[in-house]
């Protein structure tokens, strides 16, 4: 018996990086899945990969910034598969940029997709979930997973519009759990420096300001990792399983550092 049988996951953000690991490792566990992302090419290729393996998914292509994306997202979920169990928000998106060269148009950038689109998800999947019976009698009716980071814990040098829209996201997440408990759970992740495209474009900003080597950012921060190693998606993917299963059943508003060892709060 697989950790996520018969469970309806919907992913944002699913299309590459820690949303197509977090997909991967779901579909290993059995469930279903809705993969969406504003780059439908690389969730219809995700989706094909995955059918190959005898997995039910749905992809969709939608931007989170945009405000009907959250309810269609959602009933187009419900239409395949009947309920949606647990809902990831995981899309996010950054700039690399000193405090005093951000404009108004990178703020809004990062907290439209980081913060508000979040938020709207969140309230779209929490109402299909507050409509629908526990997937088994006395678990709760639906688990959300908000994807936060430990620049959201704290604040980060080029890195202020970042670091307060998942700030904003933790805020969310104990916010939720609060009014949704006890049906609905709602926790984050935070995790440290991961090997994705979003840290190639981090580097990429932050040597360029720094008039630093390509490579010598992320360099930087892997060598200040306690667990002396790279993170990799499948490290973040490992704790969205978990809070996607019945044992984190009576964990809610919790935000989890998935870092190595970076922070230790
Ligand atoms: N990579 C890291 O080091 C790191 C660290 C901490 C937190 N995070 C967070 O984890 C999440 C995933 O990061 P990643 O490294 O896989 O990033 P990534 O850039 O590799 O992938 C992000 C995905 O989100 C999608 N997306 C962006 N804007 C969207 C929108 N408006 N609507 C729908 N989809 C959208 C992109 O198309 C992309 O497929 C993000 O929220 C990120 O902030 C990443």
């Amino acid at each position: 018996m697989h950790g996520l049988e018969g469970v309806v996951a919907v992913i944002t953000g699913a299309g590459r990086g820690i949303g197509a690991h977090i997909a991967r490792r779901y579909a290993t566990e059995g469930a279903q899945l809705v993969l969406v992302d504003l780059d439908e090419h690389s969730v219809i290729s995700l989706a094909a990969e995955l059918r190959e393996l005898g997995v039910d998914v749905l992809s969709l292509g939608l931007d989170i910034t945009q405000l009907d994306a959250a309810s269609m997202m959602i009933s187009e979920s419900v239409k395949q598969f009947g309920r949606v169990d647990v809902l990831v928000n995981n899309a996010g998106v950054i700039r690399v940029k000193p405090f005093l060269d951000t404009t108004e148009e990178d703020w809004d950038y990062m907290q439209n997709v980081n913060a508000k689109g979040l938020f709207f998800c969140v309230q779209a999947g929490a109402k299909q979930m507050l409509n629908q019976e526990p997937i088994s009698e006395g678990r709760p009716v639906g688990k959300i997973i908000n994807m936060s980071s430990i620049a959201g814990r704290s604040g980060r040098k080029f890195m202020c519009a970042y670091s307060a829209s998942k700030a904003a996201v933790i805020m969310i997440t104990q916010s939720g759990a609060s009014e949704l408990s006890p049906k609905v759970t709602v926790n984050s992740i935070c995790p440290g420096p991961v090997d994705t495209d979003m840290w190639v474009q981090i580097d990429a900003e932050w040597t360029s300001i720094e008039n630093s080597p390509r490579g010598s950012a992320w360099n930087q921060r892997v060598q200040g990792v306690p667990m002396a190693r790279a993170q990799t998606p499948e490290d973040v993917a490992a704790m969205a399983y978990f809070l996607a299963t019945k044992d984190s059943d009576f964990i809610t508003g919790q935000s989890y550092h998935v870092d190595g060892g970076v922070l230790m709060l």
